[in-house]
C-alpha cells in the first residue's frame, strides 16, 4: 500500500479542523455518516472546546443516479429543531448523498446545516464549511474508509496497489 496521510499527519489536521470549528459555533449538532467517517469524528470530537451533541446516521446512496435515490439505514434519535448542525463525512466523491442530506436537515428546520469531510475528491460539487484534504481521483482506504469493508481500521490513509 503507498501510503498518503501517517497517523502524525491526520493527527495534526484534525486538530485544526477542531480548532476552526470550536472558534465558528458556541454549540453544535455533531451527525457522524456512518461507517467511514467514525475514526475521523472520534478524534475530532476529543478535540473540540465547545459542548456537543452527537448522533449517527446510515444512508445507501446508489451510483449514477438522482440524488434523492438514498434509503436510510438508520436516521437520528436527537432532535435538531433551531440547532447548528454539522455533519461529519470520511470522504466527498460526488457530493450526492450531502447534497440530499443538506436539503434533508434544511426541511426538518435545523438553525443551520454545514459540513465537514475528512477527504474530498476532485469530482465533488458540493460546499464543504471545513475539509481535511484534498485528494486525486483515486480510491483510497484507511482511516475510516473501506474497500468492501476491509482496511477501516489502518491508522493511515494509503491506496492500494
Ligand atoms: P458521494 O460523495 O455521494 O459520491 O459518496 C461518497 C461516499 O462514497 C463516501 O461516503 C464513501 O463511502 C464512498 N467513497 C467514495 N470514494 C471513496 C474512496 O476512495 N474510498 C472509500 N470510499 C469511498
Ligand atoms: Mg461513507
Amino acid at each position: 500500500m503507498k501510503i498518503l496521510y501517517s497517523p502524525q499527519t491526520i493527527s495534526n489536521r484534525v486538530s485544526e479542523l477542531a480548532t476552526a470549528i470550536s472558534r465558528d459555533y458556541d454549540s453544535l449538532v455533531i451527525i457522524v455518516i456512518l461507517n467511514g467517517a467514525i475514526l475521523f469524528a472520534a478524534d475530532l470530537v476529543r478535540e473540540l472546546s465547545i459542548p456537543i451533541e452527537l448522533d449517527t446516521l446510515s444512508v445507501k446512496s446508489y451510483d449514477g443516479t438522482q440524488a434523492g435515490d438514498i434509503t436510510f439505514y438508520k436516521d437520528i434519535q436527537i432532535d435538531i429543531k433551531d440547532k447548528h448542525v454539522l455533519f461529519l463525512e470520511d470522504i466527498i466523491d460526488t457530493g450526492n448523498t450531502m447534497t440530499y442530506l443538506f436539503k434533508l436537515f434544511e426541511k426538518r428546520g435545523a438553525a443551520s446545516v454545514k459540513l465537514c469531510s475528512f477527504l474530498k475528491k476532485p469530482k465533488a460539487k458540493v460546499n464543504i464549511d471545513y475539509l481535511g484534504f484534498s485528494i486525486p481521483d483515486l480510491f483510497v482506504v484507511g482511516y475510516g474508509l473501506d474497500y468492501n469493508e476491509k482496511y477501516r481500521e489502518l491508522p493511515c490513509v494509503g491506496v492500494i496497489e
